[in-house]
């Protein structure tokens, strides 16, 4: 087989070949080659190796001499808040004198704060900002990112977040995939009535199926958001629709989010700080992904999820960077990963894996993303590095040199 698209003098190259969900122990388990290419036919991976690739050549075929730089999978960013209008820097002094996050949103600032700036955004208001982020994403080595709708509330604004979404996954080279969270709090004018929003929501998420704009549903299970049986209404509704689901579970108060989400067949649970001993060793015994977010804990101050016990226990990880405006105003994907190693005490090899199998995994992309395997999609960056630990330990800079998504050189 000839290859279109050839890049050679690679110095190493990184991935997992576990098959996902990658857990426990596992994680650990890295491929390393030295010296090796990787020949790219009709934008998917053809073939990895060490050996001469000279048969692969063929009159049209493009070599790409690397330079020496490291190969990894494309980073995978499992969980964000991109599609959003403005900013919150108001709170932040507020948050560095000590007001819990959860008090800012009673008060109705926080994400309510957000909502109304994004019902009052137009369509090119919301796309305009949302791709500047992507873009820096993109720099920072983000290939694939998982963005939640949330800040609209009702039906008309959650589809313009969602409609935003399509639009830049037709027209950017990241790939997004989009998850439906209207239960990302309730909006100011059911503030007494949680029951009238819940089933409007309800009725909502019919209408959202029928779009196809979304295959997920996220909950933010927590005090004052959504109660554990509310969360379970909303998911079980959803589940029936055919979505996929997941949560926001157990970041701030320990009501069962993480057990509740192993007993639904989550495709994640995400944040669990507060999470439960017990549900940890229940989800060790499922497919769901716990995924860990430690940007979040770092911007507000809080503490770090256990990963650790999570890892010993036989759980599989996944690492992401909830970029949004309120509690982790970051694109930097990189500096995400460092946190995890500093603050979660996961090594470099966990966190490749965390952020390219098991995040492909939850988002249902484990057969075409995450890996370099012959097949997949060729979505690969050029580090200017010497070693896997070198980007952990040099942190705070972008070490992304080439950015090559569907064997396209996007940067
Ligand atoms: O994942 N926890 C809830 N939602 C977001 C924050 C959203 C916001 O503050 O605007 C999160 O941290
Ligand atoms: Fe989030």
């Amino acid at each position: 087989m000839i290859a279109d698209f050839i890049v050679y003098n690679i110095k190493s190259l990184y991935h997992s070949r576990e098959i996902p969900p990658v857990k426990g122990n596992k994680m650990k388990m890295i491929e390393t080659l030295e010296q090796p290419f990787i020949a790219i036919k009709d934008g998917k991976v053809l073939h990895v190796g060490v050996a001469d690739y000279s048969a692969l050549v063929g009159d049209k075929t493009l070599l790409f001499d690397a330079k020496q730089k490291v190969v990894v999978p494309g980073f995978i960013d499992s969980h964000s808040h991109l599609v959003h209008a403005g900013s919150r820097e108001n709170e932040f002094e507020q948050l560095r004198q000590g007001v819990p996050y959860l008090d800012i949103l009673q008060a109705g600032g926080g994400i309510l704060g957000t909502v109304d700036k994004t019902r009052k955004a137009s369509f090119d208001e919301l796309y305009a900002q949302a791709k500047k982020s992507l873009d820096v994403m993109l720099s920072y080595g983000v290939t694939t990112l998982e963005a939640k709708s949330g800040y609209g509330l009702n039906y008309e604004n959650e589809v313009k977040q969602l409609e935003v979404m399509k639009k830049l996954n037709d027209n950017h080279p990241v790939h997004l995939v989009p998850t439906y969270m209207a239960a990302h709090a309730v909006p100011k004018e059911f503030l007494n009535n949680k029951r009238g929003y819940i089933d409007a929501m309800l009725a909502d998420l019919e209408k959202i199926r029928a779009t196809n704009l979304t295959e997920f549903v996220d909950v933010f299970c927590e005090t004052g958001v959504f109660d554990l049986n509310e969360t379970r209404e909303i998911l079980e509704a959803a589940k029936a629709l055919g979505f996929k689901v997941k949560l926001h579970a157990d970041e701030i108060d320990p009501l069962g989010g993480a057990g509740l989400g192993a007993d639904l067949g989550a495709t994640s649970v995400d944040h669990l700080m507060a999470i439960k001993d017990e549900d940890i060793i229940k989800l060790a015994k499922t497919s769901t992904i716990l995924n860990i977010l430690p940007g979040t804990s770092f911007y507000l101050n809080k503490t770090y999820a256990r990963a650790r016990d999570m890892i010993e226990a036989g759980c599989a990880l996944s690492v992401s960077g909830d970029y949004n405006p309120g509690s982790c105003p970051t694109e930097n994907f990189q500096l995400i990963m460092q946190l995890a190693a500093n603050y979660l005490k996961l090594t470099p090899e966990e966190i490749l894996t965390a952020v390219t199998q098991n995040a492909a995994f939850h988002l249902g992309l484990a057969s075409q993303k995450g890996s370099l395997e012959p097949g997949k999609d060729a979505d690969f960056l050029l580090l200017d590095i010497p070693n896997l630990a070198y980007l952990f330990y040099h942190f705070g800079i972008n070490h992304v040199s080439h950015v090559f998504i569907n064997g396209q050189q996007i940067q």
